[in-house]
């Protein structure tokens, strides 16, 4: 597997303010890297150490195999890069500035591009202040996926964008990572990230609290189980795999960690079960609970 992007304890101070404390990660080709966490975690502030644009203090962040601040300029030929907040110049038409942002970049895809406008049904004609902020995330999105790269940065590409949009977006994700682009998506849309994203980081503070495959995480989160038994369920708060356990006589419903569902069954036979319903807790639960406590 190719390492595109390869960053190891990466630092950033803004004066004595420590923005990035210890961030490691790695995308390779074809991967969809989830970038997770709170407001003012350094989500951004990663992204923009990545693209050259403010020096580290510390650690090291390498795209292809080339230094970030040293190698910039060969780095961007091949980096489509969607900030959060999209400025446009209000005197240029839509289409003029997703013109002006594909020569800037150097290559790309005209056919694609026309494509892309009629996909996100964009009107190119209007000058860009009369654009909403959907529109003028439009705008960036269409440019950096016409946009010939091998890295494509998204930092929060979705929060304007109405659901049939985001679905569009969504679509373009998959067809890129296909390609075998790589992708670092930076989003607080739990359900985009859970559906896109082969790994996730989860940034705190500064530092990466999570940090592993889809698959990896789910092992992290826990099963709910309800269950109704013939006799009444005696002694199952005694067993330490068993959690927030609400029990009313035949019927019970608890958490259990997710490797120890053979003994929680072992546990429950002697009753006799009647009925029994077990479901994966969503992701989204394990996200709430960084983004609960990674404040500060
Ligand atoms: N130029 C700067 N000077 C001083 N502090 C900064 C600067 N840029 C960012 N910070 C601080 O660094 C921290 C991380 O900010 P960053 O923008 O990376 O957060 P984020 O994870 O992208 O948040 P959000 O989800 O709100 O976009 C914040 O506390 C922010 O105030
Ligand atoms: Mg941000």
């Amino acid at each position: 597997m190719t390492k595109v992007v390869e960053i190891k304890s990466l630092k950033k101070n803004f004066g004595s303010f420590q923005a990035l404390k210890d961030i490691s990660f790695d995308i390779e080709k074809g991967e969809v890297l989830g970038y997770v966490g709170p407001n003012g975690a350094g989500k951004s502030t990663t992204i923009r150490a990545l693209l050259g644009i403010i020096k580290s203090s510390g650690g090291s962040a390498k795209i292809f195999g080339k230094d970030v601040w040293t190698d910039s300029i060969e780095i961007h030929k091949d980096i489509a890069y969607v900030p959060g907040d999209v400025y446009l110049w209000p005197n240029l038409t839509g289409g003029e500035i997703i013109d002006m942002f594909l020569h800037m970049h150097g290559s790309f895809d005209a056919k694609r591009r026309d494509e892309l406008i009629k996909k996100f049904e964009f009107d190119p004609k209007k000058k860009a202040r009369s654009y909403s902020k959907g529109n003028r995330q439009k705008v960036a999105l269409i440019a950096a996926l016409a946009s010939t790269a091998e890295l494509y940065i998204f930092d929060e590409p979705t929060s304007g964008l109405d659901p049939l949009m985001e679905a569009i977006f969504q679509e373009e994700v998959m067809r890129i990572k296909a390609e075998g682009k790589a992708i670092l998506l930076s989003s607080h849309i739990l359900s985009e990230v859970e559906r896109l994203c082969d790994k996730i980081a989860i940034i705190a503070s500064g530092k990466i609290v999570e940090y592993g495959t889809l698959e990896e995480m789910r092992h992290l989160t826990r099963y709910e189980f309800k269950v109704e038994t013939a006799q009444p369920l005696v002694g199952l708060d005694d067993l330490p795999m068993v959690h927030d356990l609400k029990i009313d006589g035949n019927k019970a419903i608890f958490q259990a960690d997710s490797d120890k569902i053979q003994e929680v069954l072992k546990a429950l036979v002697p009753f006799t079960v009647i009925k029994l319903d077990s479901n994966p807790q969503t992701l989204e639960e394990l996200f709430m609970h960084h983004y609960k406590n990674g404040r500060g």
